[in-house]
């Protein structure tokens, strides 16, 4: 089926007081036209496109149009008129006579996505002669004096329905109901009704809401925003040297050897990776801010306590620990057997799973000549 989509943007926006037509207000760097012309380019085929912009915009128009749709195939602009019947009908003009499906959308639902010019389009595809997008109404609603103020008993709700564009038609319905049509109409299917045919409905969405009021660009932009950052990682790296008749701690496991790693503490790289890392994501410093060799009080600590200490620092930040993978450089003690027990007493410790792996460096530097060992460790920590 060949669709066209007229796009009316010619309003000037009264509500929304800015000093340029609605359409070409910006939102998060790119007018509303843009915007929705970039959800009506999400459509494939890309169909033809008719812009309706105010008079001295056209040619403003069509730049921006090109910049989305990419060249001038299938794109009209064309001036719109006074009223949005009136500047739907001219758009009707510059639709191409082959076209079976005319959807008309209107530029100040800028956000809405293009699963709803597909249902709408759907939805005429399988028979109706109009379609509207429909939201269920969520709020009570009741008649209201404009004058006195005064309200009367709340309507049935159950019975109606917000509505929303793209509305879709049958072509040729469409032109049928225009060309007996006087006067204006909120919408097109106020058009079709007049001309007695059913306009059914599809689910819209709560994206498609239409700036009218400075308050609805601002509901649009924060929906734009990026989300602040909750996420952090942090890197942490230890290196001690291999020293006689030092106990060896890796990863909080004592093991077998002649020689340990020397350090101010127990020289565990691995806990102390992990603790830099986890300090370096809540953006604490690092160990040896906390935990330095200047303090004669960590002389032969065990490193857990310094784990210990940071996770306490790190959750009094705000922060809380997703995740840590650490990896041991050295060519011993193989971590190979005790990989999983120790990685799993780790995630005990940190309150987050903890990946244990360990290389070799093919004999060369400090680790491959075996004059000590070293740790690399990432963590991942989300803020409250
Ligand atoms: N529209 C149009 N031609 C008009 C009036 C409206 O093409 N003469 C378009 C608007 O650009 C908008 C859509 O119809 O995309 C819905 O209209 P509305 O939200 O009322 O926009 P404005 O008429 O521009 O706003 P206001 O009523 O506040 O002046
Ligand atoms: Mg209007």
């Amino acid at each position: 089926m060949t669709i066209s989509v007229i796009v009316v943007a010619a309003g000037s926006g009264e509500r929304l007081g800015s000093p340029r037509p609605k359409a070409f207000v910006d939102l998060a760097g790119q007018t509303l036209l843009e915007h929705s012309l970039q959800a009506v380019r999400g459509l494939s085929p890309l169909p033809q496109v008719v812009v309706v912009a105010p008079e001295a915009w056209v040619e403003p128009a069509r730049e921006l149009a090109r910049g989305i749709l990419g060249g001038d195939a299938g794109l009209s602009v064309v001036a719109g008129g006074t009223s949005r019947t009136e500047s739907v009908r001219r758009g009707l003009g510059a639709v191409s006579t082959n076209s079976e499906i005319v959807l008309i959308h209107d530029a100040a639902r800028a956000l809405t996505p293009t699963e709803v010019f597909s249902r709408v389009t759907g939805a005429v595809t399988s028979g109706a002669k109009g379609v509207i997008p429909t939201l269920d109404v969520v709020d009570t609603m009741v008649p209201r004096n404009r004058e006195t103020g005064v309200t009367s008993a709340a309507i049935d709700r159950d019975g109606l329905a917000i509505t929303q564009t793209p509305q879709g038609f049958d072509a040729v319905t469409l032109r049928a109901a225009f060309s007996v049509f006087e006067g204006d109409a909120t919408d097109d299917a106020e058009v079709l009704r007049a001309s007695g045919v059913d306009v059914i409905s599809v689910e819209g969405h709560r994206d498609a809401l239409k700036v009218t009021y400075p308050h609805d660009l601002e509901v649009l932009a924060s929906r734009l925003s990026p989300t602040p950052p909750n996420v952090f990682t942090g890197v942490g790296i230890d290196v001690h040297r291999f020293e006689e008749g030092e106990s060896l701690v890796v990863g909080g496991m004592t093991f077998e050897s002649d020689r340990g790693l020397a350090g101010h503490s127990d020289g565990d790289v691995v806990l102390h990776a992990i603790t830099d890392a986890l300090l370096s994501a809540a953006s604490l410093g690092d160990l040896g801010t906390h935990f330095g060799s200047a303090r004669p009080e960590n002389a032969g600590v065990s490193s857990s306590v310094f784990l210990e200490t940071a996770l306490e620092m790190v959750r009094e930040a705000g922060y809380s620990p997703q995740s840590v993978a650490v990896q041991y450089i050295g060519n011993d003690p193989r971590l190979g057997a005790v990989r999983e027990q120790m990685g799993k007493q780790l995630s005990e410790m940190v309150g987050a799973p903890v990946h244990v792996s360990a290389t070799t460096t093919d004999g060369l530097g400090l680790t491959g000549r075996g004059e000590g060992a070293a740790a690399i460790a990432q963590a991942l920590v989300v803020r409250h």
